[in-house]
Protein backbone atom coordinates (compact mmCIF):
# COMPACT_ATOMS: atom_id res chain seq x y z
CA UNK A 1 0.00 0.00 0.00
CA UNK A 2 2.92 1.97 1.03
CA UNK A 3 4.89 1.04 -2.25
CA UNK A 4 1.52 1.91 -4.59
CA UNK A 5 1.38 5.58 -2.76
CA UNK A 6 4.97 6.39 -3.40
CA UNK A 7 4.37 4.89 -6.96
CA UNK A 8 1.11 7.28 -8.15
CA UNK A 9 2.93 10.21 -6.36
CA UNK A 10 6.30 10.22 -8.35
CA UNK A 11 4.27 10.88 -11.47
CA UNK A 12 4.70 14.78 -11.55
CA UNK A 13 3.46 17.69 -13.78
CA UNK A 14 6.33 18.76 -15.91
CA UNK A 15 8.15 21.82 -15.52
CA UNK A 16 6.64 24.01 -17.91
CA UNK A 17 3.08 23.10 -16.36
CA UNK A 18 4.34 24.07 -13.34
CA UNK A 19 6.30 27.41 -14.60
CA UNK A 20 2.56 28.51 -16.07
CA UNK A 21 0.58 27.15 -13.17
CA UNK A 22 2.88 29.45 -10.46
CA UNK A 23 2.99 32.47 -13.18
CA UNK A 24 -0.45 32.87 -13.78
CA UNK A 25 -1.32 32.33 -9.91
CA UNK A 26 0.95 34.77 -9.02
CA UNK A 27 -0.43 37.38 -11.53
CA UNK A 28 -4.05 36.49 -10.61
CA UNK A 29 -3.93 36.52 -6.71
CA UNK A 30 -1.93 39.95 -7.30
CA UNK A 31 -4.65 41.89 -9.64
CA UNK A 32 -7.14 40.82 -7.08
CA UNK A 33 -5.27 42.37 -4.53
CA UNK A 34 -3.70 45.29 -6.09
CA UNK A 35 -8.00 45.79 -7.29
CA UNK A 36 -9.49 45.16 -3.99
CA UNK A 37 -6.39 47.66 -1.78
CA UNK A 38 -6.14 50.34 -3.86
CA UNK A 39 -9.70 51.42 -4.32
CA UNK A 40 -9.80 53.96 -1.13
CA UNK A 41 -5.78 55.01 -2.61
CA UNK A 42 -5.81 58.55 -3.74
CA UNK A 43 -6.83 58.94 -7.59
CA UNK A 44 -3.44 59.20 -9.07
CA UNK A 45 -2.40 55.81 -7.09
CA UNK A 46 -5.26 54.00 -7.59
CA UNK A 47 -4.84 55.08 -11.42
CA UNK A 48 -1.34 53.91 -11.78
CA UNK A 49 -2.33 50.00 -10.00
CA UNK A 50 -5.41 49.70 -12.31
CA UNK A 51 -3.08 50.62 -15.40
CA UNK A 52 -1.36 47.69 -13.94
CA UNK A 53 -3.90 45.52 -13.56
CA UNK A 54 -5.24 45.82 -16.97
CA UNK A 55 -1.42 45.21 -18.26
CA UNK A 56 -0.95 42.08 -16.18
CA UNK A 57 -4.76 41.29 -16.96
CA UNK A 58 -4.21 41.01 -20.44
CA UNK A 59 -0.70 38.97 -20.21
CA UNK A 60 -2.84 36.27 -17.80
CA UNK A 61 -5.21 35.89 -20.95
CA UNK A 62 -2.08 35.47 -23.69
CA UNK A 63 -0.21 33.11 -20.66
CA UNK A 64 -3.44 31.42 -20.59
CA UNK A 65 -4.30 30.78 -24.18
CA UNK A 66 -0.50 29.89 -24.23
CA UNK A 67 -0.79 27.33 -21.25
CA UNK A 68 -3.85 25.89 -22.82
CA UNK A 69 -1.90 25.27 -26.03
CA UNK A 70 0.90 23.69 -24.47
CA UNK A 71 -1.12 21.44 -22.08
CA UNK A 72 -2.87 19.66 -25.54
CA UNK A 73 0.16 18.92 -26.36
CA UNK A 74 1.31 17.78 -23.07
CA UNK A 75 -0.41 15.25 -21.25
CA UNK A 76 -0.69 15.98 -17.51
CA UNK A 77 0.24 13.21 -14.82
CA UNK A 78 -2.51 10.30 -14.71
CA UNK A 79 -4.53 11.42 -11.13
CA UNK A 80 -3.55 10.06 -8.18
CA UNK A 81 -5.08 6.28 -7.93
CA UNK A 82 -5.88 6.30 -4.02
CA UNK A 83 -8.13 9.48 -4.68
CA UNK A 84 -12.12 8.85 -4.56
CA UNK A 85 -13.98 8.88 -7.47
CA UNK A 86 -15.69 12.44 -6.03
CA UNK A 87 -12.28 13.97 -5.16
CA UNK A 88 -11.26 13.36 -8.59
CA UNK A 89 -14.21 15.04 -10.56
CA UNK A 90 -14.52 17.75 -7.87
CA UNK A 91 -10.64 18.62 -8.94
CA UNK A 92 -11.53 17.73 -12.36
CA UNK A 93 -14.11 20.46 -12.69
CA UNK A 94 -12.01 22.87 -10.09
CA UNK A 95 -9.60 23.04 -12.66
CA UNK A 96 -11.62 23.57 -15.66
CA UNK A 97 -13.50 26.05 -13.80
CA UNK A 98 -9.87 28.19 -13.26
CA UNK A 99 -9.12 27.36 -17.32
CA UNK A 100 -12.76 29.44 -18.30
CA UNK A 101 -12.27 32.05 -15.37
CA UNK A 102 -8.36 32.60 -16.80
CA UNK A 103 -9.65 33.86 -19.56
CA UNK A 104 -13.31 35.22 -18.85
CA UNK A 105 -11.92 37.47 -16.02
CA UNK A 106 -9.68 39.37 -18.53
CA UNK A 107 -12.01 39.37 -21.29
CA UNK A 108 -14.82 40.97 -19.18
CA UNK A 109 -12.21 43.59 -17.53
CA UNK A 110 -11.21 44.42 -21.03
CA UNK A 111 -14.74 44.24 -22.76
CA UNK A 112 -15.87 46.95 -19.30
CA UNK A 113 -12.38 49.08 -20.50
CA UNK A 114 -13.20 49.35 -23.96
CA UNK A 115 -16.87 50.37 -23.38
CA UNK A 116 -16.05 52.86 -20.54
CA UNK A 117 -13.43 54.28 -22.09
CA UNK A 118 -15.47 54.64 -25.28
CA UNK A 119 -12.70 52.42 -27.66
CA UNK A 120 -9.48 53.44 -26.11
CA UNK A 121 -6.48 51.28 -26.91
CA UNK A 122 -5.08 49.71 -23.40
CA UNK A 123 -1.37 50.47 -22.79
CA UNK A 124 0.27 46.94 -21.75
CA UNK A 125 3.21 48.14 -19.07
CA UNK A 126 3.65 51.25 -21.53
CA UNK A 127 5.34 49.22 -24.29
CA UNK A 128 2.74 48.65 -26.77
CA UNK A 129 -1.53 48.49 -27.11
CA UNK A 130 -4.26 46.62 -27.67
CA UNK A 131 -7.04 47.80 -29.36
CA UNK A 132 -10.38 48.27 -27.56
CA UNK A 133 -12.96 44.84 -27.91
CA UNK A 134 -15.48 45.46 -30.57
CA UNK A 135 -18.26 46.04 -27.92
CA UNK A 136 -21.07 48.66 -27.86
CA UNK A 137 -19.11 51.61 -26.09
CA UNK A 138 -21.59 53.28 -23.75
CA UNK A 139 -22.58 52.93 -19.47
CA UNK A 140 -25.35 50.46 -19.56
CA UNK A 141 -22.50 47.75 -21.57
CA UNK A 142 -20.07 49.45 -19.41
CA UNK A 143 -21.91 48.73 -16.59
CA UNK A 144 -23.18 45.04 -17.65
CA UNK A 145 -18.99 44.24 -17.80
CA UNK A 146 -17.91 45.88 -14.63
CA UNK A 147 -20.60 43.81 -12.66
CA UNK A 148 -19.75 40.79 -14.65
CA UNK A 149 -16.09 41.36 -13.39
CA UNK A 150 -16.19 41.93 -10.39
CA UNK A 151 -18.45 38.71 -10.00
CA UNK A 152 -16.17 36.71 -11.80
CA UNK A 153 -13.74 37.92 -9.10
CA UNK A 154 -15.26 36.71 -6.46
CA UNK A 155 -15.88 33.17 -7.87
CA UNK A 156 -12.21 32.79 -8.88
CA UNK A 157 -11.63 33.61 -5.24
CA UNK A 158 -13.61 31.22 -3.68
CA UNK A 159 -12.63 28.46 -6.48
CA UNK A 160 -9.03 29.27 -5.13
CA UNK A 161 -9.91 28.87 -1.62
CA UNK A 162 -11.68 25.30 -2.17
CA UNK A 163 -8.36 24.49 -4.85
CA UNK A 164 -6.06 25.08 -2.05
CA UNK A 165 -8.13 23.89 0.54
CA UNK A 166 -8.31 20.66 -1.54
CA UNK A 167 -3.98 20.32 -1.77
CA UNK A 168 -3.88 20.89 1.75
CA UNK A 169 -6.27 18.32 2.85
CA UNK A 170 -3.99 15.80 0.60
CA UNK A 171 -0.53 17.00 1.80
CA UNK A 172 -1.21 16.72 5.64
CA UNK A 173 -4.20 14.60 5.79
CA UNK A 174 -4.33 12.08 3.12
CA UNK A 175 0.06 12.67 2.62
CA UNK A 176 -0.50 11.12 -0.89
CA UNK A 177 2.31 13.54 -2.51
CA UNK A 178 -0.28 15.83 -4.28
CA UNK A 179 0.99 19.49 -3.68
CA UNK A 180 4.68 17.23 -4.87
CA UNK A 181 3.27 16.82 -8.18
CA UNK A 182 3.00 20.87 -9.02
CA UNK A 183 5.98 21.96 -6.82
CA UNK A 184 9.39 21.75 -8.20
CA UNK A 185 11.54 21.62 -5.22
CA UNK A 186 9.22 19.20 -3.26
CA UNK A 187 10.73 15.75 -3.83
C1 LIG B 1 -5.26 31.69 -8.72
C2 LIG B 1 -4.38 30.76 -8.40
C3 LIG B 1 -4.39 29.35 -8.98
C4 LIG B 1 -4.93 28.90 -10.14
C5 LIG B 1 -5.70 29.68 -11.21
C6 LIG B 1 -4.66 27.46 -10.20
C7 LIG B 1 -5.05 26.63 -11.26
C8 LIG B 1 -4.74 25.29 -11.35
C9 LIG B 1 -5.11 24.44 -12.48
C10 LIG B 1 -5.88 24.92 -13.71
C11 LIG B 1 -4.62 23.21 -12.23
C12 LIG B 1 -4.77 21.98 -13.13
C13 LIG B 1 -3.60 21.90 -14.07
C14 LIG B 1 -3.89 20.98 -15.24
O1 LIG B 1 -4.01 19.77 -15.05
O2 LIG B 1 -3.98 21.50 -16.37
C15 LIG B 1 -3.95 23.26 -10.95
C16 LIG B 1 -3.33 22.19 -10.33
C17 LIG B 1 -2.77 22.25 -9.07
N1 LIG B 1 -2.68 23.36 -8.24
FE1 LIG B 1 -3.32 25.20 -8.66
N2 LIG B 1 -3.98 27.08 -9.08
C18 LIG B 1 -3.79 28.22 -8.30
C19 LIG B 1 -3.14 28.28 -7.08
C20 LIG B 1 -2.65 27.20 -6.39
C21 LIG B 1 -2.09 27.23 -5.05
C22 LIG B 1 -1.96 28.48 -4.17
C23 LIG B 1 -1.73 25.94 -4.73
C24 LIG B 1 -1.11 25.39 -3.46
C25 LIG B 1 -1.47 25.66 -2.26
C26 LIG B 1 -2.04 25.10 -5.88
C27 LIG B 1 -1.80 23.76 -5.97
C28 LIG B 1 -2.06 22.96 -7.05
C29 LIG B 1 -1.74 21.55 -7.13
C30 LIG B 1 -1.07 20.71 -6.04
C31 LIG B 1 -2.17 21.08 -8.38
C32 LIG B 1 -2.09 19.65 -8.93
C33 LIG B 1 -3.37 18.95 -8.67
C34 LIG B 1 -3.35 17.50 -9.13
O3 LIG B 1 -2.32 16.84 -9.02
O4 LIG B 1 -4.39 17.04 -9.60
N3 LIG B 1 -2.61 25.90 -6.85
N4 LIG B 1 -4.05 24.54 -10.43
C1 LIG C 1 -6.14 38.05 -14.27
C2 LIG C 1 -7.10 38.77 -14.72
C3 LIG C 1 -7.92 39.69 -13.86
C4 LIG C 1 -8.34 39.51 -12.57
C5 LIG C 1 -8.11 38.32 -11.65
C6 LIG C 1 -9.10 40.70 -12.22
C7 LIG C 1 -9.73 40.90 -11.00
C8 LIG C 1 -10.39 42.05 -10.63
C9 LIG C 1 -11.07 42.25 -9.38
C10 LIG C 1 -11.19 41.23 -8.26
C11 LIG C 1 -11.57 43.51 -9.39
C12 LIG C 1 -12.38 44.21 -8.27
C13 LIG C 1 -13.82 44.14 -8.61
C14 LIG C 1 -14.70 44.69 -7.52
O1 LIG C 1 -14.92 45.90 -7.52
O2 LIG C 1 -15.15 43.89 -6.68
C15 LIG C 1 -11.22 44.12 -10.64
C16 LIG C 1 -11.54 45.41 -11.03
C17 LIG C 1 -11.19 45.97 -12.22
N1 LIG C 1 -10.60 45.34 -13.29
FE1 LIG C 1 -9.87 43.46 -13.31
N2 LIG C 1 -9.10 41.56 -13.29
C18 LIG C 1 -8.39 40.98 -14.30
C19 LIG C 1 -8.18 41.51 -15.57
C20 LIG C 1 -8.55 42.77 -15.98
C21 LIG C 1 -8.31 43.33 -17.30
C22 LIG C 1 -7.62 42.59 -18.45
C23 LIG C 1 -8.81 44.59 -17.30
C24 LIG C 1 -8.84 45.61 -18.39
C25 LIG C 1 -8.09 45.60 -19.48
C26 LIG C 1 -9.36 44.83 -15.97
C27 LIG C 1 -9.94 46.02 -15.56
C28 LIG C 1 -10.46 46.26 -14.32
C29 LIG C 1 -10.97 47.55 -13.88
C30 LIG C 1 -10.97 48.84 -14.70
C31 LIG C 1 -11.44 47.36 -12.57
C32 LIG C 1 -12.03 48.43 -11.65
C33 LIG C 1 -13.49 48.40 -11.71
C34 LIG C 1 -14.09 49.53 -10.89
O3 LIG C 1 -13.36 50.39 -10.39
O4 LIG C 1 -15.30 49.52 -10.77
N3 LIG C 1 -9.20 43.70 -15.20
N4 LIG C 1 -10.53 43.20 -11.39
Amino acid sequence: MRMETIETAAARYSRGAMLFHWLIALLIVGNVLGAWFSEDLPKPDRAAIMALHKAVGISVLALTLARIAWRLMHRPPPMIETLKAWETALAKVTHWLFYILMLALPLTGWAFVSAASKGKPVSIFGLFEVPALPVTLNKATAGTFNDLHSTLGWLIVALLGLHVAGALKHQFVDHDGTLRRMIPFLK
